[in-house]
């Protein structure tokens, strides 16, 4: 599962979120991360994650129950713990189990709404700092799962891309008239996390037929690796909210996209409901474009496409993610 070198390999290291926390409830939920199929559960102590199999008979672990003991299969009642050994076999309750019956466990945790999972025993890198989520200041709100047909890097890259915005979102936040990208500046973080701000003027819907207000919002973009990305919008006319996204990869050609995002719980009355409906309008005319470009994988270079400077930031990110799968630092064709 885990080869070095390859994709699965390349990111099992890492911590990638599999549900969101109100997903999970007191029954076992299935999941699929990196080509692995798993279940989920909650115990006293937090929350855990095995194989989906279990390994009597193949049942599917995720259609039996929780129990204090672990998720017990549904076949013949063999209950799991958290480590993922067999604890009770009820056909035989007085022999002793074997050490084979057991199935590969993993490491999860929940945070920030999202359970997150690393298919290593040791993660190559932390989750996500976004401590403004856990402070009380903010609330938020999650949209359905992005069940996308398109890789996590690509999710990720559309995000980042400044030049799209004029042309894959009009008639929801992008400026038609405005399609040059003045040059901007990336920040590498130290941890190999990227931050850029730009302005962009964005299209701000107004009531009764007028037409949009152009408003000067800042962008402010912050990069986690390996999939992770923060959107912060500051327009002058309306209130900042910042969205959260993060692609869960399922296999090198298909993801999952976990996506949220905070906002003053002042506004709790008006902000879900007005974020879901423009956001999904937003990202349904990001899916619409993505789905369609080939390779579905998400490139290990630049060769094989075209880069000019407006595409600085997914460059960059490209560039760090190579370094990440590599353990080098490697060249992109942008200018510094
Ligand atoms: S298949 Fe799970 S207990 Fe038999
Ligand atoms: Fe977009």
């Amino acid at each position: 599962m885990s080869i070095p070198g390859t994709y699965v390999g390349d990111f099992a290291p890492y911590w990638h979120p599999v549900a969101y926390s109100h997903e999970l409830t007191n029954r076992p939920l299935p999941a699929r991360l990196l080509e692995t199929d798993l279940v989920l559960w909650r115990t006293s102590a937090g929350v855990a994650a095995t194989h989906r199999r279990c390994a009597h008979r193949g049942a599917d672990l995720a259609a039996g129950e929780v129990t204090p003991e672990g998720v017990r299969c549904g076949f013949h009642g063999w209950t799991y713990g958290v480590d993922g050994r067999c604890v009770r076999v009820p056909s035989q309750p007085a022999a002793p189990i074997s050490p084979k019956a057991c199935i590969p466990a993993f490491k999860a945790t929940e945070r920030y709404g999202l359970i997150w999972v690393c298919l290593s025993p040791t993660p190559k890198a932390p989750l996500p700092e976004w401590p403004e989520l856990e402070d009380g200041s903010v609330a938020t709100v999650p949209l359905p799962r992005l069940d996308w047909d398109v890789s996590a890097g690509r999710l990720v890259e559309i995000i980042l891309d400044v030049a799209h915005l004029g042309w894959v979102h009009r008639g929801t936040f992008g400026n038609p008239e405005v399609q040059e990208v003045p040059p901007y500046d990336v920040e590498r973080l130290p941890e190999g996390g990227l931050r850029t701000r730009i302005v962009y003027p964005a299209l701000a819907p107004s009531l009764e037929g007028a037409p949009p207000k152009v408003d000067r919002t800042t962008l402010t973009y912050d990069v986690t690796l390996p999939f992770a990305a923060r959107l912060s919008f500051k327009p002058t006319l309306f209130y900042v909210h910042t969205v959260y996204a993060v692609a869960s990869p399922i296999s090198e050609d298909k993801m999952v996209g976990f996506y949220f995002s905070s906002y003053h719980p002042r506004l709790r009355n008006h902000f879900p409901e007005l974020f879901v409906k423009s956001e999904l309008a937003i990202l349904e005319q990001d899916r619409r474009v993505l789905e369609g470009v080939r390779p579905k994988a998400h490139p290990v270079d630049f060769s094989s496409e075209l880069h000019t400077r407006a595409d600085r930031l997914p460059i960059e990110y490209r560039r760090a993610l190579i370094a990440l799968r590599t353990g080098q630092p490697v060249d992109g064709p942008a200018p510094e």
